[in-house]
């Protein structure tokens, strides 16, 4: 994904508590025996170099965050970031997004889910690879508690649009609910780095969120 190097992670850090294998992971996910305690749980798909999942625990210490990152070297960038600010509510699967809420995820057990940014997968012939996809969000419909969110941010208007559409087709998730933007008052003040990419070039983001019903099964 991005442009610039990664930076070199320090070999002596202890990665082991917050990078996990997605295979290595025991279906279901025991989200209690994982953080060794019962919070609300939020989870971002497609994490990248972490910014978003780094900030959101660090500034939430109740909750328990998640993120899915399917590059390996991005998986271990983000443990080390979690790992050097000591971050105990947060962990980073090294796997597949798609297949961690098929099979790992039970019904009613999130209370957010994140995309920001995710591949937008151009060529016709690749649009079936995009995270945002009807199986997909039939599975954040199932997995999120009742009042539970969805948020996605995207600067590829096209795919809004579409995810949008496959959103009201294939859920009962409420919205789009508009999410304004937020003016940085530091140099990392972004959602994501994409985020901090795009808007330091001044293009558009497009920002969505979802609304999973009381009443919604
Ligand atoms: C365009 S980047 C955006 C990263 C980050 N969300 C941000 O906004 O800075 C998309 C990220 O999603 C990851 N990704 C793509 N498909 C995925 C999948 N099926 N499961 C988990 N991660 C995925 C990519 O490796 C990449 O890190």
């Amino acid at each position: 994904m991005g442009r610039r190097a990664l930076r070199r992670i320090d070999p002596a850090l202890d990665l082991s508590q917050h990078l996990i294998k997605l295979e290595e992971l025991p279906e279901p996910l025991a989200v209690d025996a994982l953080f060794g305690r019962h919070a609300r749980l939020e989870i971002e798909v497609g994490s990248g170099k972490g910014l978003f999942l780094s900030a959101a625990a660090a500034g939430d210490p109740q909750s328990d965050f998640i993120g899915i990152e399917i590059l390996a070297k991005y998986a271990r960038f983000i443990a080390a970031r979690l790992a050097i600010q000591e971050l105990s509510n947060a962990r980073i699967l090294h796997g597949d997004g798609q297949l961690f809420f098929q099979r790992w995820l039970a019904d009613c057990s999130v209370h957010a889910v994140h995309v920001y940014f995710p591949d937008p997968w151009w060529k016709s012939r690749h649009k079936k690879r995009r995270v945002m996809n009807e199986s997909f969000l039939i599975n954040v419909q199932r997995v999120l508690v009742p009042g539970g969110t969805l948020h996605f941010w995207t600067d590829v208007e096209e795919y809004f649009q579409t995810a949008l559409g496959l959103i009201a087709a294939h859920t009962r998730l409420t919205g789009p609910h508009p999410v304004e933007e937020k003016p940085a008052d530091h140099d990392l003040d972004y959602r994501t780095h994409f985020e901090r990419r795009i808007r330091l070039n001044h293009e558009p983001v497009y920002r969505a969120q979802f609304t999973k019903e009381h009443e919604s099964p």
